[in-house]
């Protein structure tokens, strides 16, 4: 089966094209190299022994996915590709808009034309907004508290829309809690341009020396220690949910969303102790005001993508902390030589 990664060059794109080509799909990636590096897919290669074609293109030209299912017998598509920083959608949400819901719009019209509709998309949980409460089930209010998170909730919309009007199309809308890590091979990984926004990210740049110390946003959270509770999920085990959406698609039709998460709630204290354990050194840190718009709690209930999917995570967060700092260690650039 063909399948085209959109963003494949991307963090959790790149893990994902690994174990598509480690089953036995041959995969066409697209991505115009925004946000990645065209090394991360050379590693790809490298790691599975496999070729695979790449167009460097931009989703947000039409002309250009259709020359793609012209030239290619694609048969699903799994959709990554989108801008993804919280606080550069606040100050420049047009290109947000832009970039994110056209390249969706013109995706699915491409797919549409050649009848292809078997579609795994990136979504977030994001889309819960302010949850209520935890562990977040699937059926939970959905709303938005930035542009960027209006574009996943948009095009979760767009896509039911579309499955209404014609019950043909096959979708799984997969929202992804909060991906860390990286391959075991410590050869691809996330690789952040400038100052990193996120936590593991920036606790590696701290571990290696390249930051000075972590800022923990806020110790008044209603949870244990007072720092902010996520589920951190590894991006392997992450990729293996897009193996699972992908035969879900390819043997039904409808259209669901899955939560991606381990169901295991940490604080950044926790982190910040099982990165210092991975990487044998102190992580400083000092603690500062809250950053606006952060919930105190947020994890999945995974029951669901269990049931339907048969997806579970194996791998803990010591895992996912020995494996980013592998990544950080032996590439303190990232991608750049
Ligand atoms: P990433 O930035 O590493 O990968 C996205 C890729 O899409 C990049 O390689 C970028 O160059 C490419 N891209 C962006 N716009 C494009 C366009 N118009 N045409 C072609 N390529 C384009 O991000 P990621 O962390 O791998 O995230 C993948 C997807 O998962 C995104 O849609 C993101 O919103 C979603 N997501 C990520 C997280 C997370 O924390 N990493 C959480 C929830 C959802
Ligand atoms: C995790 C915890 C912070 C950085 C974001 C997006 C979300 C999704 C995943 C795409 C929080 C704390 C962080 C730092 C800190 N992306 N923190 N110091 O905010 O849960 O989710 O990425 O869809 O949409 O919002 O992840 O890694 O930024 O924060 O104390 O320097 O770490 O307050 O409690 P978040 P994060």
């Amino acid at each position: 089966m063909a399948v085209l990664v959109t963003g494949g060059a991307g963090f959790i794109g790149s893990h994902t094209a690994i174990q598509l080509l480690e089953k036995g799909y041959d995969i066409i990636v697209v991505d115009n190299l925004v946000n990645s590096s065209v090394e991360s897919l050379n590693r790809v290669r490298r790691i599975t022994g496999k070729d695979f074609k790449f167009y460097e293109a931009d989703l947000v030209n039409k002309e250009e996915i259709r020359k793609i299912f012209i030239e290619n017998n694609i048969e699903a598509v799994i959709h990554f590709a989108g801008l993804k920083a919280v606080g550069e959608s606040v100050s420049i949400p047009l290109r947000y808009y832009h970039n994110n819901l056209l390249s969706t719009l013109n995706l699915c019209e491409v797919m549409e034309e050649f009848n292809i509709k078997k579609l795994v998309f990136s979504s977030s949980a994001t889309v819960y907004g302010n949850p209520s409460s935890v562990p977040i089930s699937e059926v939970f209010p959905l709303s938005a508290t930035n542009p960027y998170g209006r574009t996943k909730l948009m095009i979760e919309d767009i896509l039911r829309d579309l499955y209404a009007s014609d019950n043909d199309w096959s979708i799984a809308l997969l929202r992804y809690f909060n991906p860390i890590g990286a391959h075991s091979s410590g050869l691809i990984g996330e690789d952040p341009k400038g100052i990193p926004n996120n936590l593991v990210p920036y606790i590696a740049q701290v571990a290696g020396g390249k930051l000075d110390y972590l800022k923990v946003f806020g110790n008044t959270h209603p949870t244990k220690d007072g720092t902010g509770v996520r589920d951190y999920i590894h991006v392997v085990d992450l990729a293996g949910g897009h193996i699972k959406a992908l035969e879900k698609v390819s043997t039904s039709k409808g259209i669901e969303a899955y939560n991606l998460g381990t169901g295991n709630g940490y604080t950044v204290l926790e982190v910040v102790e099982a990165y210092s354990k991975a990487c044998g050194r102190e992580i400083p840190y000092k603690i500062v005001d809250n950053r606006p718009g952060d919930v105190a709690a947020c994890f999945a209930d995974t029951s669901k993508a269990k049931e339907e999917l048969g997806f579970s995570t194996t791998l803990t967060l010591q895992d996912m902390c020995m494996d980013s700092w592998k990544w950080q260690s032996n590439n303190p650039n990232g991608y750049e030589k």
